[in-house]
């Protein structure tokens, strides 16, 4: 599907189509609550490591987020454990739920380090 933000400028709402859980059967609309896109300062493409973990923790594009509601927000958030059961006929993203949960664990208890450019 061709998503794109312009939907929401020109009236219509994610939330037209996309409801708080995934409508059964095959090319339904997935859903979970609060269904959107996130806001454009959270976009991951073109970031080196380093860049997007600075920009995971700073408040001016993490959504004014602490470390431990990022924490929440990546292990609780429904929206974003949509990812693995985003319904029929989609493949869940490739990291193990368990595995991602365990890398946030960790990465929080550091205290957010981030790595160095090239590594
Ligand atoms: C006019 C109805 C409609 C609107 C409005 C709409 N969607 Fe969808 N969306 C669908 C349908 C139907 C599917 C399922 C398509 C399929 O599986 O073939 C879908 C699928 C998706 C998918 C899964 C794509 C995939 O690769 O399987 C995402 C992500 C998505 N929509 C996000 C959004 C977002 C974010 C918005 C708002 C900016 C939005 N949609 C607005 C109808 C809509």
């Amino acid at each position: 599907m061709n998503v794109q933000r312009r939907l929401d400028e020109v009236g219509m709402a994610c939330s037209s189509c996309h409801q708080a859980s995934n409508t059964p059967g095959p090319h339904r609309p997935p859903g979970a609550p609060r269904w959107g896109l996130a806001p454009r300062e959270q976009v991951f493409e073109g970031k080196t490591p380093r860049q997007l973990c600075e920009a995971l923790k700073s408040p001016d594009s993490n959504g004014h987020r602490t470390l431990e509601a990022i924490q929440h927000h990546l292990l609780d958030d429904p929206l974003v454990q949509w990812a693995w059961a985003p319904g029929e006929g989609r493949e869940p993203v490739p990291v193990p739920r368990a595995e991602f949960a365990s890398a946030v664990r960790i990465w929080i208890e550091s205290g957010g380090l981030c790595p160095e450019d090239g590594q």
